[in-house]
């Protein structure tokens, strides 16, 4: 099959190559999926440069998440799974079977139906982005009826973080950094959208909320000030990115804030909190309550194109059309 891979970490250009090589078969509890889109998030370029390295054993297939059919099922795992479209999850993490191959083995919860009519963009785009969001968002209970604000509300994590916390009944206000980004805010669904860059923002914020019950964070450091000006006793926060610099935490302020601070990274999530994220993503899927950001497409042969756009932070979601 054809496949992308590096055995080091490195700068894409160095380390990536585009190798023919066997396909992997399904072992036990594992299904085979032959794939069409291959989805790239940030974990992925970091896991590749090495800025959070992750052991490489022998070669690394790159991408976590990622699109495709089933096509042979390993000992255990009902035949009747061939031939239904899924999308992946966590694909990479401690296997080299990554999705940026024409041939995936993953266990085979990690290969969920896709429901006919959402497209193979969408579903390419759930893996890290939508797991992340959900855990974030249910890991200190429901939020049906609470005041969530989303950092970031036009990146993949926040875009699902939008999507699911309205899908699961919650007031939504969300922070952008431009008007192209606001508008991709809006389509998610968010309540309020406010420029966090501009003047004003507090208040805002507080006009929709007093204090918020959740505050999903992409840049604790960043936003820590805008964050207390809505915190208080329900608030939890719940950070899920980290910034070059490690914030100074004002310990007295968010003592006087009683706020609860959480830290998800979803290598390490419970394996219940897995599936729970699974089902309830399927659900929202069912439901049509989740959607595509605008797509950016490379083929195989222009991975290292596709990594160094996601380095550089292009908005959306950057996908490889798997051959
Ligand atoms: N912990 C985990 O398990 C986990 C899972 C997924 C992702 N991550 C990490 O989370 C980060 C985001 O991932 P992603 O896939 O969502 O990336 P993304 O699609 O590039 O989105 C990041 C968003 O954050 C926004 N942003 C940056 N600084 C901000 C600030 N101060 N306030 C509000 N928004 C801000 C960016 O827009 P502007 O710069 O225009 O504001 C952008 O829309 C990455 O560092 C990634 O490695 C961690």
């Amino acid at each position: 099959m054809k496949a992308v891979q590096y055995e080091r970490c490195g700068p894409a250009a160095e380390v990536f190559r585009v190798v023919d090589i066997a396909k992997p078969a399904p072992g036990p509890g594992e299904v085979q999926v032959r794939m069409t889109l291959s989805g790239i998030n940030p974990t992925d370029w970091k896991s590749r440069s090495g800025a959070t390295p992750r052991p490489i054993d022998g070669f690394q297939i790159p991408h976590h998440d990622g699109t495709g059919v089933i096509d042979a099922v390993g000992e255990g795992v009902d035949e009747g799974r061939i031939g239904q479209r899924v999308w992946i999850w966590m694909a990479a993490a401690s296997r080299p079977w990554g999705t940026a191959a024409q041939w995936t083995v993953v266990p085979s919860r990690h290969a969920v139906p896709l429901p006919d009519g959402v497209s193979d963009e969408l579903g390419a785009s759930l893996g890290v982005p939508a797991m992340t969001a959900h855990r974030c968002l249910v890991a200190d209970g429901p939020v049906a009826g609470k005041n969530v604000l989303v950092a970031g509300g036009a990146g993949a994590v926040g875009h699902f973080a939008i999507e699911l916390a309205k899908f699961f009944g919650a007031r939504v206000a969300t922070t952008v950094s431009g008007p192209e980004k606001a508008e991709l805010a809006r389509k998610a669904g968010a309540d309020l959208v406010v420029n966090y860059r501009e003047r004003g923002a507090a208040d805002q914020l507080r006009a929709f909320a007093p204090t918020m019950d959740r505050i999903i964070e992409v840049a604790l450091g960043a936003n820590l000030e805008l964050d207390l000006a809505v915190s208080g006793p329900p608030t939890h926060i719940v950070d899920y990115a980290a910034e070059p610099n490690d914030p100074v935490l004002p310990v007295r302020r968010c003592m006087n804030a009683n706020l609860t601070l959480r830290f998800v990274l979803l290598y390490g999530i419970p394996a219940e909190a897995a599936d729970e994220a699974v089902t309830d993503i399927s659900a929202a899927l069912a439901a049509g309550a989740l959607t595509e950001l605008p797509v950016t497409r490379f083929s195989i042969d222009q991975v290292v194109a596709a990594h160094e756009a996601v380095e550089a932070g292009t908005a959306g979601k950057v996908v490889i059309e798997i051959p």
